[in-house]
């Protein structure tokens, strides 16, 4: 008995240690995250752009900070701070907001932002957020059930008082680096800085370009080429890439490029030569500042060449799939200055040589691909949109005649002459019953009172697009986030009612993929 009553004691007296350890570490816990977010706080009132921030265990918090000191580093003035901080004033003082969420509990809040939903967004009136446009990173683990759960809620009662989504929710699976770096791309967009470092960096393979043409000879627009790229090491497999998927490309410099900065060093042309030849500097950021270039002079080549950052990474929408034997890519080319082009539209249309290795890395696009159910699909695009759009019909095609299903294409660009991007497919695909409607504008083509841009074809369509969607369809978005992305959503909006079209969000009925 006395045996028993010690083994009892000890027992009680075990679990009583555990107990004060967890609570110990709680407390550690909130500590951090208390600290994390005093040395968080950034800013004040109106800055060009908002941070707010929902963390259980501080990742959320790092992120919002990373986010901060890119957004600083492109002269943005930031405020930053946890979303139960974030009032209703401040949603009226700002035009841009960008949140970083992670998700709690089942689907809930995290504690630093429990109160944000029924406290502020509860008390604003129906589209008085209209004057803000929102990006929202969501964290979390798919093996939950409501994987990025308050995520996905904060964009449903956001949008409910009229606020614009740039893009739909990022979702982040366990801090999966591809997803940040795609934060990190619309952060470019946004401050219109898009040279920065990626925080991590890309695990590349290696391509090749086979063909390259460039598609609108004669456009007002600016050239696009259509690129294909098979992998160095042989053939390209079943799974390797689904429709709606994103090729992550590693840049490289042009030769002029790498000759100029090695002259900025004092570099002679016969060092110059040998570091082109062996193509040493052809993947580093060769954007230096006065200071650091005083630095870099002293170094020898290997030291030089080490001390040197990569540069960004560039994604594009891959427009074909698999089983068509390459990755297809439609890639706008951005000139800067007479030879100076953009990082990785430069790379891919001019400087890199075909058969050239090309870094590459598909990043899964889960929020872009097909609906499981194969429903009715309504693709709706302008431009280079047309990739992300035309993998899904390529998809679809392959999996005729077994997958019947239909399929709504609506493309706008400049000229039927030289901008009828794809015709030929979008023919085939008309006689084989893939598409079972088309609708293409040319806003230079465009009569008086005719529609111009793709969004002008909506309300055209109106009964059409409505009858669709209540038997099912999806709707996909791919294309510009200036201009077409919001017109297109207020059209929707406007035809459908904000409530359809948050419903079918919700459901991901309606998916976007807008750069
Ligand atoms: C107890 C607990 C509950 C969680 N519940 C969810 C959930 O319902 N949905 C989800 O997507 N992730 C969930 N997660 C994952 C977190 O959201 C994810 O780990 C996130 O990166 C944490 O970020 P934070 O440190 O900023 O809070 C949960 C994690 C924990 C530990």
């Amino acid at each position: 008995m006395r045996y028993c009553a010690a083994a009892f004691l000890i027992l009680v007296y075990g679990l009583f240690c555990w107990w004060c350890w967890r609570k110990y570490q709680r407390q550690q816990l909130q500590r951090n995250l208390q600290q994390k977010q005093g040395s968080a706080a950034f800013g004040a009132g109106s800055a060009d752009i908002l941070i707010a921030y929902a963390s259980q265990t501080g990742q959320a918090i790092t992120i919002a900070q990373q986010t901060a000191q890119q957004l600083t580093a492109a002269q943005k003035n930031i405020h930053l701070v946890s979303l139960n901080q974030l009032s209703a004033e401040l949603l009226q003082q700002n035009s841009t907001l960008l949140i970083i969420a992670s998700t709690y509990g089942e689907g809930e809040a995290p504690d630093n932002a429990n109160r944000f939903i029924a406290r502020t967004l509860a008390n604003l009136q129906q589209n008085s957020l209209q004057h803000l446009q929102v990006a929202l990173l969501g964290l979390g683990d798919s093996s939950y059930k409501h994987y990025c759960g308050f995520a996905h809620q904060l964009q449903h009662e956001l949008q409910h008082c009229g606020a614009h989504f740039i893009t739909d929710v990022i979702e982040v699976d366990k801090l999966e680096a591809s997803a940040l770096r795609h934060w990190q791309y619309y952060l470019g967009q946004i401050s219109g800085q898009s040279h920065y470092a990626d925080w991590s960096k890309p695990e590349y393979s290696h391509w090749n370009i086979v063909q390259r043409e460039c598609i609108n000879p004669g456009s007002p627009g600016a050239p696009a080429f259509h690129l294909k790229l098979v992998p160095l090491d042989g053939a390209i497999v079943s799974d390797a890439w689904r429709a709606g998927d994103i090729a992550e490309i590693g840049p490289g410099n042009s030769e002029q490029t790498i000759r100029q900065f090695l002259q900025q060093l004092g570099r002679d042309a016969v060092i110059a030569d040998e570091i082109v030849t062996t193509q040493k500097l052809l993947h580093s950021d060769l954007m230096i500042d006065d200071a650091h270039l005083a630095e870099l002079k002293n170094l020898a080549d290997e030291e030089l060449v080490g001390s040197l950052k990569d540069l960004p990474h560039r994604e594009y929408s891959i427009a074909s799939v698999p089983n068509e034997n390459s990755l297809d890519l439609l890639v706008r080319q951005v000139k800067i200055a007479s030879d100076h082009y953009g990082l990785g539209s430069g790379w891919l249309s001019l400087h890199a040589q075909l058969q050239q290795p090309i870094r590459l890395r598909v990043r899964a696009n889960a929020h872009f691909h097909s609906p499981a159910n194969n429903c009715p699909l309504i693709l709706i695009g302008n431009g280079t949109g047309i990739a992300g759009l035309r993998s899904h019909l390529a998809s679809r095609a392959c999996q005729m005649p077994d997958l019947q299903t239909r399929n709504w294409l609506l493309f706008g660009e400049r000229t039927k002459a030289a901008d009828n991007f794809f015709a030929e497919d979008i023919q085939q695909w008309q006689t084989s019953g893939v598409l079972t409607r088309v609708e293409r504008v040319f806003s230079r083509d465009a009569l008086p009172g005719e529609p111009r841009y793709v969004q002008d074809l909506l309300p055209r369509h109106a009964a059409e697009l409505e009858r669709w969607v209540q038997e099912g369809a999806a709707i996909f978005v791919c294309g510009s986030l200036q201009g077409m992305a919001q017109a297109v959503d207020d059209a929707l909006r406007t035809i459908l009612g904000a409530g359809q079209l948050e419903l079918m969000a919700d459901q991901r009925r309606y998916c976007r993929d807008v750069y």
